[in-house]
């Protein structure tokens, strides 16, 4: 048997698991959160040390802090939770891409980001697949939201980021660099294709019209009921559906300073010469500003 204990991260509307086995305590943590002020910079740890607790008291060992895809609206707390439980983070293999392409965005030299996905322990493949005690966990390739967005699949519960909303949310963004709503309609296919019994877990839930929390559904409930994409709903509309609700939205937040720290897992850009740690914040502007 697994168990799977969600985690809400109220700031972000992020649902972060503990997926354990049962028989051999072995762990894994998808997509955990530090908590984060932006206007103030202060980074503090509540969220993920609600896990740690979790992980403790139920005197289970932490192999697996993973990613779902590198985040634009939080900070991962991996490299943190690593730094007190150990275990092993990891990422799709397209992470190489979303770093480049910000490495390029933020201008950082070779010596402030490495390109080669080296902050992270492995990098998945498509098919790629790993042991959580006896059972098999199966990596997914769903790039779309993100050239480097990945499902884990164990047993009959797959962990699909936000290649899936829930079925009255729809799905995610395309826009953002490498994003693609062509390439994620083929990646939800692939999910729908999963049985019909599979259950999808979301990473993202932002209760639309107020409703209460919800992060689960079956493939066949999304296949049936999702807003942007069921069984009936034709590429060409999806992607114009999709494109042109992207072309209305705000960039997130929280994007600079989480794609910043998130194609590092989380780790913190080094102390500069007097002490401080920072992140960059583009600026653009119209008209004549001397
Ligand atoms: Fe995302």
């Amino acid at each position: 048997m697994i168990s799977i204990k969600y985690f809400f991260h109220q700031a972000s509307s992020t649902i972060s698991y503990v997926v354990f086995d049962e028989a051999s305590r072995e762990a894994m943590i998808i997509d955990s959160a530090l908590d984060y002020s932006a206007h103030s910079g202060k980074l503090w740890t509540d969220f993920a040390d609600q896990q740690i607790a979790y992980i403790k008291q139920n005197k289970l060992r932490l192999e697996w802090i993973l990613e779902t895809h590198a985040h634009a609206d939080h900070i991962s707390a991996a490299h943190y939770v690593k730094s007190k439980q150990g275990g092993k983070i990891a990422a799709g293999a397209g992470i190489k891409q979303v770093q480049t392409t910000f490495i390029k965005f933020f201008n950082l030299s070779p010596e402030e980001h490495a390109s080669d996905g080296s902050q992270f322990d492995r990098l998945f493949e498509d098919n790629d697949s790993f042991l959580l005690g006896d059972k098999t966990v199966k990596v997914i390739s769903t790039p779309g939201h993100t050239n480097d967005s990945v499902t884990y699949l164990i047993k009959d519960n797959a962990f699909v980021g936000d290649t899936l909303f829930m079925p009255d949310a729809g799905t995610a963004r395309c826009d953002f660099p490498g994003g693609s709503a062509n390439v994620l309609f083929d990646s939800i296919k692939k999910l729908h294709d999963l049985p019909a019994h599979t259950m999808l877990w979301m990473c993202h839930d932002y209760q639309p019209e107020g409703r209460e929390l919800k992060f689960q559904c079956t493939v066949e409930q999304s296949r049936a009921h999702n807003i942007h994409v069921h069984n009936l709903v034709e590429r060409e509309d999806f992607v114009r559906l999709r494109e042109s609700r992207d072309e209305t939205l705000d960039i997130p937040q929280l994007l600079y300073p989480s794609v910043q720290l998130n194609i590092s897992a989380g780790q913190l850009p080094k102390k500069q010469s007097n002490g401080m740690r920072y992140t960059k914040q583009p600026l653009s502007f119209s008209g004549e500003i001397l």
